[in-house]
């Protein structure tokens, strides 16, 4: 049986990354990204198709309700059902507390931790309906420690991994799980804007064990076991992608 889900944050980096590594495992595809990135998005889609299953654009703004509603119900239409959401949408804007402004905190709040809410709250009915889901939500290392300039930031995810806790309990009794992935340092445009300072490579790249920073595609396997029939019994855990950074 084909399996299908939904990734958010899906044109570029690690949202990408999940769409190639779920379309190679033979999932079908609704890719959301936010209107401005749609011409991204759109070539992520076509090498999607390359890959050979269905592939289609679900245009949203995740941190507004009624964009998560309609993105839901277009994927729902377009595919037929979904089995898996992958909440990977994010963003990150380094201010230390003097310069973090309280439009900074909410937009990041709003994105992170309210667009995963609110793209769970669109998509559960549908899973309960079915008595099966998966969902998947991109926490960060900075839940467990975070770096200076990223309080917000940090507090946003550690939220997430909150959230993820709690509706696992919620759901559990309809057959659906939920799980978070904490990546470390991953090269993708947020990463790399995390990492101008050339002393801060050499920093990561020392307290990581595997001695180098992550690449979108690391982050794959374990989200594609978390949406997976292999994960069954494991639901409401926050997993470490970081390389060996932090242990828990
Ligand atoms: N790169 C890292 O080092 C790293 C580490 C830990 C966690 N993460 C998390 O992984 C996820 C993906 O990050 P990335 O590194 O690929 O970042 P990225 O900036 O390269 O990609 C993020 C994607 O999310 C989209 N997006 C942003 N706001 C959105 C919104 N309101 N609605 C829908 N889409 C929106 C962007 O357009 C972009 O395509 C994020 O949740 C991020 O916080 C990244």
């Amino acid at each position: 049986m084909t399996r299908h889900a939904i990734v958010t944050g899906a044109s570029r980096g690690i949202g990408r990354a999940i769409a190639i590594g779920l379309a190679n495992r033979g999932y079908s595809l609704a890719l959301n990204d936010i209107p401005a990135q749609e011409a991204v998005l759109l070539e992520t889609i076509a090498e999607v198709k390359k890959l050979g299953g269905q592939c289609i654009p679900v245009l949203a703004d995740v941190s507004n309700i009624g964009d998560c509603q309609r993105a839901v119900s277009e994927a729902v239409q377009g595919l037929g059902h979904i089995d898996v959401l992958v909440n990977n949408a994010g963003i990150l804007k380094l201010a230390m507390i003097d310069e973090l402004t309280p439009e900074i905190w909410d937009q990041t709040f709003a994105v992170n931790v309210r667009g995963v809410f609110q793209m769970t709250q669109a998509v559960v009915a549908h899973m309960k309906e079915r008595r099966y889901g998966r969902i998947v939500n991109i926490a960060s290392l900075a839940a467990r420690t975070g770096a200076p300039g990223q309080s917000h930031y940090a507090a946003s995810k550690s939220a997430v991994v909150g959230f993820t806790r709690v509706t696992s309990m919620e759901f559990g009794g309809y057959g659906i799980t939920v799980n978070a992935v904490c990546p470390g340092i991953i090269l993708t445009e947020m990463g790399r804007n995390n990492l101008r300072d050339p002393d801060r490579v050499t920093y990561f790249e020392k307290i990581t064990d595997l001695h180098r920073l992550g690449e979108p595609e690391d982050v794959v396997g374990p989200v594609a076991f978390f949406a997976s029939d292999d994960s069954a019994f494991v639901t409401g855990q926050a997993l470490n992608v970081d390389g060996g950074i932090f242990y828990s």
